[in-house]
């Protein structure tokens, strides 16, 4: 469970955000472009620099054009309707929101979510995101470079549950499973099958084979729903929170399964005297 610092306000914002963003994923846009803007945003984290990460600069035009974000900018513009009925949620919470709702609605686990990430206008030069068509040596240097383990690159990689390549896109074509709107462990069923016709399978996925680490976390995830599931979903958090640091004033926000619960420092402190002058008086009474 993480514990983050911000006011109380904001909280009732992103749970209305929240709200909106179901609404426009059931009935607007698909999941799969909000969980890949999410993970875009996020996936250009520098450990060592501390640049990068789940930060809105994926808004600036400077990186949604690049190669890698090919097809991002539509679900920037989704986002933005969001952002002007929600103008106090910053744009990397927005998107950070986007993606847990995406994985949620889809039949995926619930993510814990914790708000107050700060908007930054700087962009990371191109070539952080992954490139499909290499293995296992750049999946470490990629993830690793993000502070992320391979546990969390293989759980992580079960993204691609959701969703399809675009040729006009990433010039990749399909989807890595025959029902690509569902969020299940089908990723890493059909990732040890092999070939099969019609559906995708990158040099990176095909990677997570190779390599004995990896190899583990796919045949335990696809024969075990369940532990997919609890391990993407501290990998997802993860990835949602790189390089991100508790505010400083206002409201205690904890954030458990999807629920805000908020309660002010004031708040807290009287609920504290009333526990403490409670046990004086029945001890008082005790003694009489
Ligand atoms: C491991 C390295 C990864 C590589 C090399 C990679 C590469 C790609 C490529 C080439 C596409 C096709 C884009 C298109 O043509 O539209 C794609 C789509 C997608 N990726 Fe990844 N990806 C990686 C990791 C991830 C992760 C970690 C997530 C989320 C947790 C993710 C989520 C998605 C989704 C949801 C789509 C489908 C988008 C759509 O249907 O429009 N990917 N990825």
């Amino acid at each position: 469970m993480a514990i983050r610092v911000v006011h109380s306000e904001y909280l009732k914002e992103i749970d209305k955000a929240r709200r909106d963003l179901r609404a426009l994923i059931s009935w607007k846009i698909s999941a799969r472009f909000m969980l890949r803007l999410a993970w875009h945003d996020a996936g250009t984290y520098d450990v060592n620099t501390k640049t990068g990460g789940p930060n809105g600069s994926i808004r600036n035009e400077e990186e949604y054009t690049h190669g890698s974000n090919n097809g991002l900018k539509i679900a920037i513009d989704f986002c933005e309707d969001i952002k002007v009925k929600h103008p106090k949620i910053t744009y990397a919470d927005l998107y950070q929101l986007a993606g847990v709702v995406a994985v949620e609605v889809t039949g995926g686990p619930t993510i814990d979510f914790v708000p107050g990430r700060k908007d930054s206008k700087i962009s990371p030069k191109e070539g952080r995101l992954p490139n499909a068509t290499k293995g296992v040596p750049h999946l470490r240097d990629i993830f690793y470079r993000m502070g992320l383990s391979d546990k969390d690159i293989v759980a992580l990689s079960g993204g691609h549950t959701l969703g399809r390549a675009h040729p006009e896109r990433s010039g990749f074509d399909g989807p890595w499973t025959k029902e690509p709107l569902k969020f299940d462990n089908s990723f890493f069923v059909e990732l040890l099958k092999g070939e099969s016709e019609g559906l995708l399978k990158l040099s990176t996925d095909k990677a997570l084979l190779e390599d004995p680490e990896f190899h583990r976390y796919v045949e335990l995830y696809a024969k075990d729903e369940d532990a997919f599931f609890r391990d993407y979903a501290v990998s997802h958090n993860k990835l949602s929170e790189l390089g991100f640091t508790p505010g400083s004033s206002g409201c205690r926000a904890v954030v458990k399964d999807g629920t805000v619960l908020a309660q002010s420092g004031f708040a807290v402190a009287v609920a504290v005297a009333v526990v403490v002058l409670t046990y004086l008086y029945e001890v008082r009474k005790k003694m009489k």
